[in-house]
């Protein structure tokens, strides 16, 4: 059986407990510096609690460990453990910056462990499914690929870290935009951007936006200096384009834009909802327009790509080699290189050429 210790009993934390022991693996401690919560954690998941990332880190019974605590720790925790000899499955986004990211994949080589990217959307039933069809040719030459994510209210934690840029690093953009560009980079398998346009606004504020439901709870009187809304486009060296449409909070009505991915190619198309139990693809037959609705067998698409991040890392540790088409450093670097880019150019309102 694996054996891996969580830093960061909060919610993804806890969807990372009960991913792990779906899938077999043995959480042996947790480690959170609020006790209260480690200790109900511990109760919950039958496992034993740390005083300190350090002692957690120092035990010889773990083979791995799960990184899932703010953006600000992600560098400092993922090294500590890489450098203590664990294998590291690290939340979303990388890190705050590139030179971290390269100080983590630095570590990782010094190591000789594996270092997975909690890009979780990979493996969603949708996407997988998805990549299979893209890798088999049927869409042709990928042309464009549009990435949408909207909530109208769902700003996690207003008022705590998530919407503390020194703690998070940017808003929606880096919170949850990082599953789209990774994975429309994945899937299209366009991984050398050229040029990054991108705008970042803030439309709501403490006073104007209504809890209405998230999993994260406001913090009364705390920091909102993040963006909300992203509009951003990125061209490849090919040429392929992909656009990124992103927001935390909106007035557009409920489901006017569809989330998910939708990929055009030379010979068809594939509309991919992530935790739906169908996509949808385009072709042409005899030069007629034709839509097939291909179903996925599932049954609870969140739950199984968490499951399949679980069975990938613990296969990691196996064989102390990443699976094919999981997140890896160089993944999380890239995205991280593109977010770098969005937040630029909105900074001087104008284009990003990557040189
Ligand atoms: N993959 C996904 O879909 C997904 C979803 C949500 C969050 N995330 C990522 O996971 C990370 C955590 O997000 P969350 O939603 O669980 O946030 P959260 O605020 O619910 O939990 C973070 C936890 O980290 C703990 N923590 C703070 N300082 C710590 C320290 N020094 N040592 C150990 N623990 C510490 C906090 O006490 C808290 O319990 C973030 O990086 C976030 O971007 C990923």
């Amino acid at each position: 059986m694996t054996s891996i210790g969580l830093i960061g009993a909060g919610m993804i934390g806890h969807v990372h407990a009960e991913a792990a022991k779906r899938v077999g693996t043995k959480i042996v401690s947790v480690h959170d510096p609020r006790q209260e919560r480690c200790e109900v954690f511990g109760d919950e998941f039958s496992c034993e609690v740390d005083g300190s990332v350090e002692s957690l880190l120092a035990r010889d019974d773990i083979e791995g460990v799960i990184v899932a605590v703010p953006n600000d720790l992600h560098a400092e925790f993922a090294i500590a453990s890489l450098k203590a000899g664990k294998h590291v499955l690290l939340e979303k986004p990388m890190a705050m910056s590139l030179r971290q990211c390269d100080e983590i994949i630095a570590a990782r080589e010094a190591s000789g462990k594996v270092l997975q990217m909690g890009f979780v959307c990979r493996f969603s039933p949708a996407a997988l499914r998805a990549k299979q069809i893209i890798e088999r040719g049927e869409l042709g030459e990928i042309q464009h690929v549009q990435a949408t994510l909207i909530r109208q209210r769902g700003i996690p934690g207003l008022g705590g870290w998530f919407t503390t840029k020194a703690r998070s690093g940017g808003g929606c953009l880096i919170d949850i935009g990082v599953h789209l560009i990774d994975l429309a980079m994945y899937l299209s398998s366009k991984q050398s951007p050229l040029r990054v346009y991108g705008k970042c606004t803030q439309t709501f504020t403490t006073e104007t936006y209504a809890y209405d439901e998230m999993w994260s709870t406001p913090v009364v009187g705390g920091t909102f200096d993040v963006e909300d809304r992203v509009r951003a486009s990125l061209t490849d060296v090919s040429g392929t384009t992909l656009a990124f449409n992103v927001a935390w909070a909106t007035h557009l009505p409920e489901k006017t834009l569809n989330d998910g991915i939708l990929i055009e190619g030379t010979l068809g198309s594939l509309v991919v909802d992530l935790w739906s139990d169908e996509i949808t693809r385009g072709y042409a037959s005899s030069g007629f327009p034709k839509t097939e609705s291909i179903s996925i067998s599932l049954t609870e698409a969140w739950d199984e790509a968490f499951d399949g991040e679980h069975r990938a890392f613990a296969n990691g540790i196996a064989t102390n080699q990443l699976d094919v088409g999981t997140g890896t450093g160089e993944d999380g670097r890239l995205v991280q290189q593109v977010v770098e880019a969005i937040y630029a150019s909105d900074n001087i309102g104008h284009e990003i050429a990557f040189t």
